[in-house]
């Protein structure tokens, strides 16, 4: 890839990213009432648990939404992006473990990162293992997922770290479908 292809990449990740950050920010602020009605007292309750809906969201985007103080990336992948990540071996990867609360002791086949068994969702805590910093999404990056320009961080279209200092795959918070469209965290 040639520096002025991935110049032009990047830019138009970020400006992807910033667009679905504005949409997130909507469907936080709708998820809020709808906790608070269902259970006002359990503040606590509804700081641990959010529910997303992804009604919207397209094979081959994703959606940002802000939990816990942190963002956290919803991805639909494509068909190519879930062949990519399958066909990955173990021993190609810097950190071996799944890092998924839901699936805890796996190793980091893409089978054990997806919330879904077909593989078409990807729910990972969009926060660079490295610093901190937020990682660009949209196939960002030489591995086609994600990348970190703080230091140059690439991970893949499961979020599993290939090149650059970040120690570890981005993490798999607890999570799932309580209905086709609604993806609950927490
Ligand atoms: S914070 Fe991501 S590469 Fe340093």
């Amino acid at each position: 890839m040639s520096d002025s292809h991935e110049t032009g990449g990047t830019r138009r990740d970020f400006l992807y990213y910033a667009t679905a950050g504005a949409g997130a920010v909507t469907t936080a602020a709708a998820v809020w009432p709808l906790v608070n009605q269902m259970n006002p007292s359990a503040d606590v309750k509804a700081l641990a648990s959010i529910r997303v809906d992804v009604s919207g969201v397209e094979p081959g985007t994703q959606l940002t939404v802000k939990w816990l103080g942190k963002p956290v990336f919803i991805r639909r992948r494509t068909e190519d992006e879930i062949k990519d990540a399958r066909s990955v071996s173990l021993n190609e990867l810097p950190d071996v473990t799944g890092r998924n609360e839901n699936v805890p002791g796996s190793d980091a086949a893409d089978e054990n990162r997806s919330l879904d068994e077909s593989g078409e969702w990807l729910v990972m805590m969009g926060v660079c293992t490295h610093l901190g910093c937020v990682p660009l999404g949209d196939g960002a990056g030489e591995f086609g997922g994600w990348f970190c320009p703080c230091h140059g961080s690439h991970y893949d279209s499961s979020g599993r770290i290939r090149k650059g200092p970040a120690p570890e795959n981005l993490p798999v918070p607890v999570a799932s479908f309580v209905d086709e469209t609604t993806i609950k965290l927490g």
